[in-house]
Order: C-alpha cells, then structure tokens, then sequence
C-alpha cells in the first residue's frame, strides 16, 4: 500500500490546524514538515517550536525533513517537539552515522534524503541503517517546482538494490510529485509519495483521495 504524506509547506499557515485535520480526513498516513535553515537550502521555515504545537492538532505520524547543515545538534528538540520519523540529508558535512544514531537512541526512526545531484550509490553504505530513503525530485527550498525526470532511474536504481539485499528499507519521492505523475513514481518504486502544491493548491480532502485512489 501507497502511503501519502502531505508536505505542509504549501499549508495556509493562518490556519494550520484546520489544514493537518483535512489532511487527516482525506486519509494521509503521516505529515511531512520541510525544517529550513537558509544555509543548507536558501529558504527558512519553521522549527521544533511550531512542530510542538502542531501535535496537538493530530495524531499522525510527524515525519520531520530536515535541510538543514547541522541536524545532530537538533535531534532531541524535534523528538521532544513530537517527530517520529526524522530525515537527515546525505549531503551534509557531519557524521551520517552518528546523527543516525542518535536519532535512534532516542526513540525515532531514522531517514536519509538525497538530492537530484547525489548519485544513489552514496547513500548505499547507510541504508541497513534506516527505515526511510527519501528520494529528491526537485531542488530542496521550495514547494511548487517541476518534478525532474531523471529521478525516476534513480528510484528505480533504489527499488531494485533495497529488494536484492532484502533490505526493509521504505523509498519516498518528495518534490514535484503530483497526481499526473505519482503511477509512474510509484511503478519506479516508490512507497511513500510527499507532495505539498499537489493537496494544498484546491481541495486537500479530494486532492489526498485522488492520490489514494491512483
Ligand atoms: C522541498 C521540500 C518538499 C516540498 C514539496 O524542499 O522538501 O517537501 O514541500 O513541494 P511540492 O510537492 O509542491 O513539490
Ligand atoms: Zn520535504
């Protein structure tokens, strides 16, 4: 089964909480918060604080994407702030092994995200280590741009290493994923598809169950 894990940084932020409950409706299986630094990504979003009040509102799973340069400092915050899943970027100057564990020892479950530019055989050493392989389809920053193509070989270069080391290891596809391209996406190898415009932009109930139903 397809999870769908709405990205709310295409969310109307005035009113959030309506927003991760419609998500909740639609039947979204967990909720992806795009974390921003402005020096990992040239954008800023919105930190463990924000994340803390938010878990209120539901009882989804937070998964928490981190783009952010130094991860390892942050862990505790956003496990306390209520993240479930915590995703680190491959292309990030620290230990990857370290920051995974620590994740882990502190009761999450790891994730690890590459870029477009990162090619699949970087993030091979790291993956008996994780739950998630987050997959870039666009540039990470921003929600709203054109998913890249190529990606889909990369996908598939994943789908196909996880099940020849049976590894139990989900892949997600986050960035330009909409509902004319998630089969395709899918078919490569994907498990969980994130999307931001695609639920946010129009109806988020419909927009969630058309992903579902596909
Ligand atoms: C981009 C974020 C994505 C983004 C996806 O840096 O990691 O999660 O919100 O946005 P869409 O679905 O609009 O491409
Ligand atoms: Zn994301």
């Amino acid at each position: 089964m397809v999870m769908i894990s709405p990205s709310i940084l295409s969310a109307d932020f005035s009113r959030l909480c309506d927003e991760i409950k419609l998500c909740e409706r639609g039947g979204a299986d967990l909720l992806h918060l795009d974390v921003m630094d402005g020096h990992f990504v040239p954008n800023i979003t919105f930190g463990p604080v924000v994340i803390k009040s938010i878990r209120k509102c539901t009882k989804l799973p937070f998964e928490a994407h981190l783009m952010i340069e130094r991860p390892d400092k942050y862990v505790r915050d956003f496990v306390n702030a209520g993240s479930d899943i915590i995703l680190v970027h491959r292309e990030i100057k620290i230990s990857i092994e370290d920051v995974l564990r620590k994740i882990r020892d502190h009761g999450a479950e790891p994730g690890i995200a590459i870029n477009p530019e990162t090619p699949f055989e970087k993030v091979k050493k790291y993956l008996d280590s994780v739950e998630y392989l987050l997959i870039m389809g666009v540039h990470p920053g921003f929600s709203g741009q054109s998913f890249i193509n190529s990606t889909l070989e990369k996908i598939k270069e994943a789908r196909n290493y996880i099940e020849s080391e049976k590894l139990d290891v989900k892949i997600e596809v986050d960035g330009g994923v909409k509902h004319h391209n998630a089969r395709e996406i899918v078919d490569a190898g994907a498990s969980v598809l994130v999307a931001a415009s695609a639920i946010f932009r129009g109806n988020v109930e419909d927009n969630i169950k058309r992903f579902k139903k596909l």
